[in-house]
């Protein structure tokens, strides 16, 4: 069973450019009406390719407000997000999409999963708009779930999978592309201890054979301390607790 108190060093890494991922003075603010949030007050961050990170703090500090600027779902009030030396802040929504789409596998922190399709579609959909031919669709899908242990739910409806077996379709969906960078907000908060650790084996293992880069928002305080760099969220601010290690 892998360690959760340490990250293997990446074998490969996909990426090419210095950074996988840059925030610079990020600002989140959400408008109600004359109701202003000020959700993410100035974040400035570097993420390395094959960097590990685990972002923690309290509830409503900001962490999936933050993951969803990473990955282009959410336009900053201010401040730019760079994907890969890319500006996401200046894309159309379409060119969001296929950026997403190809490179950002992006785990909600309620999954998500389209209730009306089965398993496999669901992991099948981001290949589908993609316009991968049917078979090696089949073939990766196939893949994806088998790699999350869940290898006979394909035809199952999200409405008849467990808590763990919709968070793993969420994750096969997230990993079938085999994206970059992971962004999966507090993807074991609804699991037990021994799912849990399963689920980020996944992550562990993923992270040393692709070189995937990995940003996942937890409570947990053990899957905070395997991870290589830790990133606490106070006020809307980033503080790293634990530093980047060299070369990773
Ligand atoms: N779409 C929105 N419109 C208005 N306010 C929002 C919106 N989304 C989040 N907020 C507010 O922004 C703040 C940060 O929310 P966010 O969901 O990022 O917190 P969080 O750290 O992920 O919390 P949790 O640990 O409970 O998931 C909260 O005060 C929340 O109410
Ligand atoms: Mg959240």
């Amino acid at each position: 069973m892998a360690a959760l108190t340490t990250v293997p060093e990446p074998r490969a890494t996909r990426e090419t450019h210095a950074t996988a991922l840059r925030l610079e003075d990020v600002e989140v603010t959400y408008r109600r009406g004359s109701v202003e949030v000020s959700a993410v007050r100035g974040i400035t961050l570097d993420v390395a390719p094959g960097d590990f990170i685990a972002i923690e703090g309290p509830s409503g500090s900001g962490k999936s407000t933050l993951l969803r600027v990473m990955a282009g779902l959410w336009p900053p009030s201010a401040g730019r997000v760079l994907l890969a030396g890319q500006d996401l802040t200046d894309r159309s929504d379409s060119e969001l999409a296929l950026i997403r789409r190809r490179e950002i596998g992006f785990v909600h922190q309620l999954f998500n999963l389209l209730p009306d399709l089965s398993a496999a579609d669901n992991v099948a959909l981001p290949l589908l708009l993609d316009g991968l031919p049917a078979d090696q669709i089949d073939r990766r899908v196939e893949a994806a779930l088998a790699q999350l242990g869940i290898p006979d739910k394909g035809p199952m409806r999200p409405e008849e999978l467990s808590g763990g077996e919709m968070l793993r379709v969420a994750l096969a969906r997230a990993l079938v592309i085999e994206p970059t960078i992971v962004l999966a907000d507090e993807p074991t908060g609804s699991l037990d201890r021994n799912n849990s650790q399963n689920v980020m084996e996944i992550f562990h293992e993923i992270h040393a054979a692709r070189g995937t880069t990995i940003v996942l928002v937890t409570h947990d305080q053990d899957i905070a301390a395997g991870a290589g760099r830790r990133i606490r969220l106070v006020d809307g601010h980033a503080v790293e607790t634990l530093p980047r290690r060299t070369g990773n």
